[in-house]
């Protein structure tokens, strides 16, 4: 539990640094599992920070985001693309071939075969190093709405209401925010080596509670996170204050 969010996304730019700086040195890649959204928004400014002072590279980085809005063109202004490229990549030494991010424009008939091979494509690379997730007001982590099982993977899911409203702005409205979206799965995020779930503000308070201290269950997936060996909570005060 940090003071602020800054303090806090500081805390966690720094290990996905060292991290990447550790691989260098055993001239291995990091692969890092990212996600979108106002939560980790900081984060990215920090690492870009990092390597705008010349203390990091991302030559040796692998990513993997979560998810994405279905359907979705990759260069619509909402598109978790535009983001990722606006916030990170575009401002970074990554190699394009490297950066993964669920493709919202396939027909419907290629989904279930591409979520396969996204999946496919994470376990060649040796599987996530880290995963950074944000959780939305259901308590979903990625896309994985209430309902999402344990194992379940990358594959094409219907949003929830909740979720659509939280976007309606972004969107100017709700009926403009799409219906359904790509995301890995709870199963694909429970295979990373080490989790770190980011929460900032009093709004997300009742939700951290649940995920944190109520029981295990599938209406809050976010809960399923209290099975992993490796799962760091990163808070500021506000979000953690009902916490018992
Ligand atoms: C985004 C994602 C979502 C968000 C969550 C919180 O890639 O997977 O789970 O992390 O909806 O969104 P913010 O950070 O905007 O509150």
């Amino acid at each position: 539990i940090h003071l602020d969010s800054n303090t806090a996304s500081l805390s966690v730019a720094n290990e996905i640094a060292s991290l990447i700086k550790l691989k260098q040195e055993e001239g291995k890649k990091a692969v890092l599992g990212l996600a979108t959204g106002s939560t980790p928004i900081k984060v990215y400014e920090y690492l870009v920070q990092f390597h705008k002072e010349g203390r990091l590279s991302f030559k040796n980085v692998i990513t993997f985001n979560l998810d994405e809005y279905f359907p979705m063109e990759p260069g619509s202004i909402h598109s978790y693309v535009r983001f990722m490229k606006e916030h990170l990549f575009d401002h970074i030494d990554i190699e394009p071939d490297n950066i993964h991010i669920p493709n919202g424009d396939l027909g419907m008939e290629e989904v279930r075969k591409y979520c396969e091979d996204y999946e496919e494509k994470i376990k060649n690379v040796g599987g996530l190093d880290i995963q950074i997730l944000g959780i939305g007001r259901t308590g979903h982590i990625g896309f994985n709405e209430p309902g999402s099982t344990l194992n379940s993977k990358t594959r094409l899911i219907r949003l929830d209401r909740v979720t659509r409203l939280d976007a309606a702005s972004d969107f100017f409205g709700e009926e403009n925010v799409p219906k359904r979206a790509i995301t890995m799965g709870v199963g694909t995020i429970m295979g990373a080596r080490k989790i770190i779930l980011m929460a900032w503000g009093e709004g997300k308070s009742n939700i951290i509670q649940q995920a944190v201290e109520g029981k295990i269950k599938e209406s809050v997936p976010a809960t399923f996170l209290q099975h992993h060996e490796n799962c760091d909570f990163v808070l500021d005060s506000a979000a953690a204050s009902s916490l018992t």
